[in-house]
């Protein structure tokens, strides 16, 4: 069970190229359904999904992410969540990440991807959506059947963001990032990296 979710957290990737085909109301409420169990401070649930399914709306959102040659794909989205808030509250944004993860995960789940997006213009979209002044909006996010997987991007090794109180197990981490690391290193990494891709673009 917990291996389960690991897999899945793992292989989440941001999607930035969506087929066209639809995906089911169903589904769209499943996904809204892990937004609303996310852990939020004080379960003051401060988030508000805005769900976009029209074509012409996704185009309209799409245009108002677009900023220089960035999120082009939003409008090739399937649906969109625009997670907005009318709270101030200090958590309101870690509430409203934890609240996309869980839905980015489960679209992940059941067979969708999705790509966080943080650049937009604001005002343009509260506008357009009729939101309040009060209302802010935290981020959009872009659901759509994937076109294509690309290879992950690359995560920091585990030793240098976690710190530990013990040390068997920094040991253990220790030793073990030697040997990638010493993998990792030069032509290693470049070797590994072009067995990678070649193994991605055959699958
Ligand atoms: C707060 C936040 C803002 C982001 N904004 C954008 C964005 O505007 N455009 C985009 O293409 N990706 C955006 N991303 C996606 C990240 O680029 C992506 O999560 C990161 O490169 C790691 O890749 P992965 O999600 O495939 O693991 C954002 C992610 C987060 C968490």
């Amino acid at each position: 069970m917990a291996n389960d979710i690991l897999n899945l957290i793992k292989q989440r990737r941001s999607i930035r190229n969506f087929k066209k085909d639809k995906v089911s109301n169903d589904f769209i409420l499943k996904i809204l359904e892990a937004g609303r169990y996310a852990p939020s401070a004080e379960n003051n649930q401060p988030w508000r999904f805005y769900v976009i399914t029209k074509e012409e709306n996704i185009e309209t959102i799409g245009r108002h992410c677009q900023i220089a040659f960035l999120n082009s794909f939003v409008k090739e989205a399937s649906f969109l969540v625009v997670l907005y808030t009318n709270k101030r509250h200090r958590f309101v944004e870690t509430d409203c990440g934890l609240s996309a993860q869980n839905m980015m995960v489960e679209a992940f789940s059941l067979g969708m991807g999705s790509c966080y997006v943080g650049a937009f213009r604001e005002k343009e979209i509260k506008n357009f959506l009729k939101l309040k002044d009060f209302d802010r909006i935290i981020g959009v996010i872009a659901f759509g059947y994937p076109q294509e997987i690309p290879l992950a991007p690359e995560r920091l090794p585990l030793e240098t963001i976690a710190r530990f109180d013990f040390k068997e197990n920094l040991k253990t981490v220790q030793k073990s990032s030697l040997i990638r690391n010493f993998f990792k290193s030069g032509f290693f990494s470049i070797l590994a990296r072009s067995f990678r891709e070649k193994a991605h673009k055959e699958s």
